[in-house]
């Protein structure tokens, strides 16, 4: 496991990445081929899923939702994986699912994330890509807490939300979340190369 990274190596490159790339959308020429690649999954991923998330909440409520959270996200995880050659997940610190606990690189960026968050950073210009192809690329994105999260991640749950969220979480650490807080993060990684760039793109 590649997670012995120093916790101050991770910290720099955060807050250097929250310094240069804001907006955002950085101006494409300084953006890797790899990075392009992980956005362009990291953003596919998390719209499929909303889009999912939104049709099945006005179809069948909060309740039957649940089931596009718990089994459909891997299978979309899975599809986007295979479209975009790359392996993608989610994780959190406070997860729902066990198997999203974030490994130790990942909590390093989500803690440093935070921070910068309580200081009044623009969560839209948080992002992390580690570049060196010897390690292998890696990549998140944060997730925020919209609206439409709060049934089943915020305070107050319905009853029977929260029952049928129990009875398959019973350990559910993913509660008590407010609009506008870190939810967590897309991570990408098995990234391509910069030579062996499977997304169409060479490098110059
Ligand atoms: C209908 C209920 C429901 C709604 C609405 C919902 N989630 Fe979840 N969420 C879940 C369930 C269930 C899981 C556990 C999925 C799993 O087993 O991997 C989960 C897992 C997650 C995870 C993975 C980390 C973890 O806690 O295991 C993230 C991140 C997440 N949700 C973010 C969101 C965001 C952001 C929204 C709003 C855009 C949202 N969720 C809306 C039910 C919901």
């Amino acid at each position: 496991m590649r997670s012995d990274r120093p916790v101050a190596l991770v910290a720099a490159f955060v807050v250097a990445l929250t310094i240069n790339l804001s907006p955002a959308v950085t101006a494409d020429e300084q953006v890797s081929p790899a990075q392009r690649a992980a956005r362009a999954a990291a953003a596919e991923f998390g719209g499929t899923l909303t889009r999912t998330l939104t049709s099945a909440m006005a179809q069948g409520g909060p309740v039957a939702a649940i089931n596009v959270c718990s089994a459909k996200a891997p299978r979309i995880a899975d599809f986007i994986a295979a479209k975009h050659g790359v392996n993608v997940s989610r994780t959190s610190r406070r997860y729902r699912n066990p198997g999203n606990a974030p490994e130790s690189w990942q909590q390093e960026v989500l803690e440093a994330w935070q921070a910068s968050l309580g200081q009044g950073t623009d969560p839209a210009t948080l992002e992390y890509f580690d570049g060196e192809a010897a390690t292998g690329y890696r990549y998140m994105k944060p997730i925020m807490t919209q609206t439409l999260c709060l049934s089943c991640h915020g305070t107050n749950l319905d009853p029977a939300v929260s029952e049928a969220i129990r009875a398959l979480y019973p350990n559910d650490l993913a509660r008590g979340y407010s609009v506008g807080e870190l939810r967590g993060a897309f991570v990408v990684t098995g990234l391509p190369g910069a030579t062996q760039s499977n997304s169409g793109e060479r490098m110059p």
